[in-house]
């Protein structure tokens, strides 16, 4: 089955603006976005840019907008996404500057997620050591940390989120759940720089709810319900 497809293309050396380019690609059952790109990479056009690694949903790199939605290349099949327009349109992810066709600078990105400091912090010695660390959490709150764990920062909910597209300092989906999952680890002591960070007028506060975030993650983190638990918490403690 031949398919049609609206390619963002843009090359920083000729200084021209980018624009939407057609393709026409031959696709098989089974194919992924990414499978597509790497077709017309090889059959017809060996300078298209695009990101990728695992081809597994790991890494988050093959992330894009697909259809003006932001999902990972690797996981989104073909046959899924067929009905949605005549043309399948590929653009770099939102909210960040394109450094070439689908390749963003997610340099930003990397540095504001740093800047949490998303690594466990611990100033005291645990209370008793009969406690394993493990015990202090019941199951369903495991599966919750876990969840936040799950994500990759694959910025889909960084591009979807149209606070961050109003302001660009928003401290957005992706930031929030790094802070989360430290705040809901028992065994983190740095509260309360997390929710200074979080208390900031471009923190959690500006988060207007629309909720694009849960739908763009593909590893349910469910970065809302995060930007609630954050919300409570800074409410209880002032
Ligand atoms: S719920 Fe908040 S973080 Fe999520 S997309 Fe909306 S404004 Fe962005
Ligand atoms: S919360 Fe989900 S969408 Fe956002 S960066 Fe993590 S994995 Fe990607
Ligand atoms: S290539 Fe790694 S998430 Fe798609």
């Amino acid at each position: 089955m031949m398919i049609n497809l609206k390619i963002f293309r843009y090359n920083p050396e000729t200084r021209t603006a980018g624009k939407l380019v057609d393709y026409a690609a031959e696709i098989s059952p089974g194919m992924s976005v990414l499978a597509v790109l790497h077709k017309i990479h090889d059959e017809q056009d060996g300078t298209l840019s695009y990101r990728y690694s695992c081809r597994g949903a790991i890494c988050g790199t093959c992330a894009i907008m697909i259809n003006g939605k932001a999902r990972l290349a690797c996981k989104t099949q073909i046959a899924d996404i067929i009905e949605e327009a005549e043309t399948i349109t590929l653009e770099p992810l939102a909210n960040m500057k394109v450094i070439k066709d689908l390749v963003v600078d997610k340099r930003p990105f990397w540095q504001a997620i740093s800047e949490t400091h998303p690594w466990l912090i611990r100033k005291t010695e645990m209370p008793d050591e009969r406690i394993t660390y493990e015990s202090l959490l019941s199951k369903s709150e495991l599966d919750e940390l876990n969840r936040a764990s799950d994500c990759i920062k694959c910025a889909s909910c960084f591009a979807d989120c149209p606070k961050i597209a109003e302001a660009a300092d928003f401290i957005g989906p992706a930031i929030s759940i790094q802070i989360y999952k430290q705040l809901f680890d028992p065994r983190d002591t740095n509260t309360n720089e997390r929710l200074g960070y979080s208390a900031a007028p471009t923190g959690v506060s500006a988060c207007d709810k629309h909720a694009n975030c849960v739908k763009a993650c593909p590893k349910d983190c469910r970065p809302l319900r995060a930007i609630t638990f954050i919300k409570n918490k800074i409410t209880l403690t002032t």
